[in-house]
């Protein structure tokens, strides 16, 4: 396995890009002739969201909501609270949820009831990352970037009590490090 600043890259930089290509045109041809609003979950979906934006050749705007995540450690107290909202309507609209990991379900679960409440036209997950034998919450995303184990990753916008988020491969983070 390769690293980068003495941490395992579980995926690199080009198979990243490679697969978010592929996902934008997943993307593209699924909203063909349609607009499409991107919410991003900060802060982890950032990179993830610039890169899946410019991959996608649909008429796109951008919004970006906060959520209160696992703040200085790597657990999830299990509960989900906005605290940053969309700045415009979203009714009517392509709205496609651009999350880093689906992880437990609890945030994107959260986040699908509230925006479904608005009344868009059509409702879609983007999420990087998937790690299917963690969920408490039956949610699926309607793109995945790679499925992967129960591992705890850092880089490409995520981060170990918010660090490493500006590493351009994603890594495993090391035990002894947590
Ligand atoms: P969920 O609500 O449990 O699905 O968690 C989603 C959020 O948990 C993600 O947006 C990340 O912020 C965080 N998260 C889950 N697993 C990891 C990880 O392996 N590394 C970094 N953050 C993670």
């Amino acid at each position: 396995m390769s690293t980068y600043q003495g941490l395992e890259i579980l995926f690199t930089r080009e198979q990243i890009a490679e697969r978010i290509k592929e996902m934008g045109k997943q993307i593209t041809h699924d909203l063909e002739g349609e607009k499409l609003v991107m919410i991003g979950v900060l802060k982890g979906a950032a990179p993830f969201l610039a890169d899946l934006a410019r991959a996608v050749t649909v008429d796109t705007t951008f919004d970006f909501v906060a959520v209160s995540s696992y703040g200085k450690s790597n657990r999830t107290s299990g509960a989900v609270k906005l605290i940053k909202d969309l700045d415009e309507p979203i009714e009517g609209k392509n709205v496609l949820i651009v999350e880093d990991i689906l992880d437990t379900g609890l945030t994107l679960t959260y986040l699908r009831k509230i925006f479904l409440q608005h009344h868009p036209k059509s409702l879609r997950i983007a999420a990087l990352l998937d790690k299917p034998s963690r969920r408490i919450e039956k949610i699926e995303a309607d793109y995945v970037g790679f499925s992967i184990p129960n591992l705890f990753v850092i880089g490409f916008g995520m981060d170990y009590a918010e660090r490493y988020r500006n590493l351009p491969d994603i890594c495993l983070m090391p035990p002894d490090a947590q």
